[in-house]
């Protein structure tokens, strides 16, 4: 798996050098002492003054334009933030919710960053990462025998630490459970599949909720079959209502919320529209367009119509209802040992055979260095606006992963096409300086379009 194994060795002495050559430098400075603690003083003394500053330009940058543009934006949000405080139902974790939540500049106009916290990743959370997001989603609890079940001590303990580490950071941040996975599309078949059946599952949800006190399902259903959707659609019926009577129940202001998986796949026969009167947003699966082939995960275009763009488009124009989607990105790359370099400057295919190439593998954005990737390696391939590290060998590898580049790319492609949201897989990928999530965060989706205008040219 290492693109260049002889340097496996070095990496982590490479950082003890650096460590050792800083902490000489800071013994000769010795003599500075004095006129550093003065520095460090004024520092302090000004840091209130530069905070606001900061805070100023922030938001002068984010709103840039207009002087109007800005208070346009500015004073809904704060509305925003005073009704949302109010409204959370059952409201004993918000009774320490005393310091202003912070929310990153997509929220200013109810546009979405998702992110995926795994039971199968190892990193923490923290309140710095809560913040940057408008939804959380858990991954996954399982539905069993119709029932949901949290499958083990650990990922019931690891929920629970989300859930209460989120409720701590923010009021406004909601907290969803994503019930299904990759292999669960058979269950899900079953399920579904008669109205006693749905009602099992039905059930076990909303005692789910009520017993767990979150805000919203996540329906992670990846592959529903032609003859399963209307009995699909019946389920989101019958739970949207049962949604609803909870909603009344509990006396909750807010609804609960719904978001399914949606492939990438266009020429499916999954009708949104009808789908769409209960489900707050869809998640488009926009990554791996192609896994038997080596190539870009998920390209903006190019790939002869197998690209974001397309499948975007598609949906879109279907449902006239860009606020209701998220792209989605990932924080893996994905990697082949001894395959040809698939992309071309410009030229539209840019997915090649595997052949006798090994792989694909994927390796975590904060693995990366320690698994040799060198970062200053990376390419970015214009046609498609994607990441890559080629090296020709031999062996050959070839990496496609999202980068700040990219991610920023991606950013405004859903800016500039009025779409809802983005939803990142998954933010513990990340490395600890939360490098992805910053950029993905930092989106600027409030464009001031209606929240439906349509910016595809719909045939
Ligand atoms: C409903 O579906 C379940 C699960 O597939 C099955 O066990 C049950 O027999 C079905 N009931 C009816 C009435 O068809
Ligand atoms: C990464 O690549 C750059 C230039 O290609 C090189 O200067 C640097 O030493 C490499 N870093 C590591 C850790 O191999
Ligand atoms: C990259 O592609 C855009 C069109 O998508 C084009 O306008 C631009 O000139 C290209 N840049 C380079 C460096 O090829």
């Amino acid at each position: 798996m290492n693109p260049v194994p002889s340097n496996s060795t070095n990496a982590p002495l490479l950082e003890n050098q650096q460590i050792t050559r800083r902490i000489s430098c800071l013994i000769q400075w010795k003599h500075l002492i004095k006129p550093c603690l003065i520095l460090i003083a004024i520092l302090v003394f000004s840091a209130p003054v530069a905070y606001s500053l900061s805070e100023l330009i922030m938001v002068a940058r984010h709103k840039s334009e207009t002087v109007s543009n800005l208070i346009k934006i500015f004073i809904p949000s704060s509305k925003k933030l005073s009704t949302t405080t109010k409204t959370n139902s059952p409201p004993k974790h918000l009774i320490q919710e005393s310091h202003q939540t912070i929310s990153p500049p997509a929220a200013f106009c109810g546009k979405r960053i998702v992110g995926y916290f795994a039971e199968f990743e190892n990193a923490g959370l923290s309140r710095k990462q809560l913040h940057m997001l408008t939804h959380i989603i858990y991954l996954f609890a399982r539905p069993t025998n119709g029932v949901i079940t949290l499958d083990g001590e650990q990922t019931r303990r690891k929920f629970e630490e989300m859930k209460s580490k989120a409720r701590e950071a923010s009021s406004t941040l909601k907290v969803m459970i994503s019930v299904g996975g990759h292999d669960y599309y058979k269950e899900y078949s079953r399920l579904v599949s008669n109205e006693t059946s749905r009602n099992v599952f039905v059930k076990s949800i909303v005692s789910f909720f009520k017993k767990n006190d979150i805000d919203g399902i996540e329906i992670f259903w990846t592959r529903p079959k032609y003859e399963d959707i209307k009995s699909y659609s019946s389920f989101i019926q019958e739970l949207r209502s049962a949604f609803t009577e909870l909603q009344k129940r509990w006396n909750r202001k807010n609804e609960y919320i719904i978001s399914l998986i949606v492939p990438k796949e266009k020429h499916w026969s999954f009708d949104l529209k009808d789908f769409s009167k209960f489900v707050d947003f869809f998640n488009i699966y926009s990554t791996q367009f192609r896994e038997k082939q080596v190539g870009p995960d998920s390209p903006l275009y190019g790939g002869e119509g197998r690209n974001i763009d397309e499948t975007m488009k598609y949906y879109i124009c279907k449902t006239g209802q860009p606020s209701k989607f998220n792209i989605m990105v990932s924080f893996h790359g994905t990697f082949w040992e001894g395959a040809e370099l698939p992309l071309r400057d410009y030229s539209d295919d840019i997915w090649k055979e595997k052949n006798v190439a090994r792989g694909p593998f994927a390796v975590r954005w904060r693995h990366l260095r320690q698994r040799n990737w060198n970062l200053t390696d990376i390419k970015f391939h214009n046609l498609t606006k994607t990441s890559y590290i080629w090296i020709p060998g031999p062996p050959t590898w070839f990496l496609t992963l999202e980068d700040e580049k990219s991610l920023r790319e991606k950013n405004r492609y859903v800016a500039d096409h009025n779409i809802g949201g983005i939803t990142m897989w998954t933010i513990d990928q990340d490395d600890d300086d939360h490098t992805l999530l910053k950029v993905v965060s930092s989106a600027e989706l409030c464009t001031g379009d209606e929240k439906n205008t349509i910016k595809y040219t719909c045939e």
